[in-house]
């Protein structure tokens, strides 16, 4: 039988569907399972951006430039300004998803066997880009302690080799709700302009910021115009995860040239999602507030019922949907592998996130889990007693 790839083997499944079968199962014996393992919103996409695709006339459906639809491009470059980041429509590569853009940025900067630097716990599919890149990650610790901050300057140092070519950071963090500070971002400067490193920000996360926190961009970073990559999605800004929309966006001259290669292999990003994401940039600021109102609900729900249970604690995540919580127990994958297949309290049972995933570094977060707050406050209350239930009664419990 002919033989698949040594990288096909090596390549991560996700450690945030693994459990789908558990819950498949879970589901077919009637047991109601509350989904915290996943970053899919349930809020409603824009009503404009529905509107856009029903009025599509074209009698095909063409592909589009490579680095994406010119009035798009135009229009988010008025987004972008009204966050203060200042760019050109020629500075902008439209993706399909902001993970395209990430394998795009992976690609046009590293060579197999270079190395990129992310602050562990981080969101999961980074693991799989760097396989596709033939790169490797180098995790740096930062502690649940600390709410999850920038690790200290110090550990920085330890990890950069001769083979690291950039820091990866997401801002906020997803998994851990982390919100990068205007301090924490002038020390990531710091350490890229002494080690001539790219600095790559995933930002998708942008608007979600609480407790009136405001985000700050690596586009804000003076003198950094050669070494920024900024990744961005409509996903969860629109909650339009299924358009496949994203953006790569560097002042680069040499690293656009490279990524755009990359994005005409592929020849176009998704057209009409791009059409459904040109229309959402007419969002009502309303829409805003009131998902930033209820998120903000949610987190407060989360965080307050995680922090009452005897054992259990979680740090106040100021952005993204996420929290990671520390429990009372052996092991994570073990634990939400039986909240599925062996628990259930009033026939309802929970489905998260073992941390294990988030990390790179083999034993760390056997005892975390990711919360997503993507349910409405009356079921997340629900899921939390759902919790606070199992953790009296699992075996692995360790108080
Ligand atoms: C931090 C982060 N980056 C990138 C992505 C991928 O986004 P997209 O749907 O735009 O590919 C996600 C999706 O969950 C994410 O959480």
């Amino acid at each position: 039988m002919p033989k698949i790839s040594e990288k096909g083997k090596k390549m991560p499944a996700s450690p945030i569907r693994k459990l789908v079968p558990f819950a498949e199962a879970a589901k077919k014996r009637g047991v109601k399972v509350y989904h915290l393992n996943i970053g899919q919103p349930d809020i409603k996409t824009p009503e404009i951006a529905i509107e856009a695709i029903r009025n599509f006339q074209d009698k095909l459906v063409a592909y589009s430039h490579s680095a994406g639809y010119i009035s798009y491009r135009e229009k988010l470059v008025d987004y972008y300004a009204k966050n203060n980041i200042h760019i050109s429509a020629d500075q902008i590569i439209v993706a399909t998803g902001a993970s395209e853009a990430l394998l795009f940025t992976m690609q046009s900067i590293m060579d197999p066997g270079d190395e990129v630097i992310i602050p562990e716990p981080f969101y999961a599919n980074y693991n799989g880009f760097a396989t596709n890149a033939g790169i490797n990650v180098v995790p740096i610790f930062s502690a649940i302690e600390t709410g999850f901050a920038l690790p200290p300057i110090a550990e920085f140092e330890k990890a950069i080799t001769p083979r690291t070519k950039a820091i990866l950071v997401c801002n906020p963090n997803n998994p851990t709700g982390y919100l990068y500070s205007e301090e924490e971002l002038k020390v990531l400067k710091e350490i890229v302009i002494k080690h001539d490193l790219f600095l790559i920000a995933d930002e998708v996360y942008r608007e979600f910021c609480y407790d009136g926190r405001k985000h700050h961009s690596v586009m804000h970073l003076d003198g950094l115009d050669d070494n920024t990559i900024l990744i961005d999605s409509v996903s969860k800004r629109y909650s339009m995860c299924g358009v496949r929309i994203g953006v790569m966006i560097t002042k680069n001259k040499e690293v656009y040239a490279s990524a755009i290669k990359f994005a005409q292999a592929r020849l176009s990003p998704p057209s009409l999602g791009q059409i459904a994401a040109e229309a959402a940039l007419d969002t009502d600021s309303e829409y805003f507030s009131e998902v930033l109102a209820e998120y903000h609900k949610r987190r407060n729900t989360v965080y307050e019922s995680i922090n009452r249970i005897k054992g259990a604690f979680c740090p106040k995540p100021s952005g993204a949907f996420y929290v990671v919580a520390r429990l009372p127990i052996d092991n994570s994958d073990k634990f939400c592998q039986w909240l599925l297949e062996d628990f259930n309290y009033n026939n309802e049972t929970v489905m998260m996130a073992p941390a294990t995933g988030f990390y790179s570094t083999p034993g760390r977060g056997l005892n975390e889990v990711r919360i997503s707050y993507v349910l409405n406050v009356k079921d997340l209350n629900s899921a939390m007693n759902v919790l606070e239930q199992a953790l009296k009664v699992y075996p692995g419990r360790t108080i």
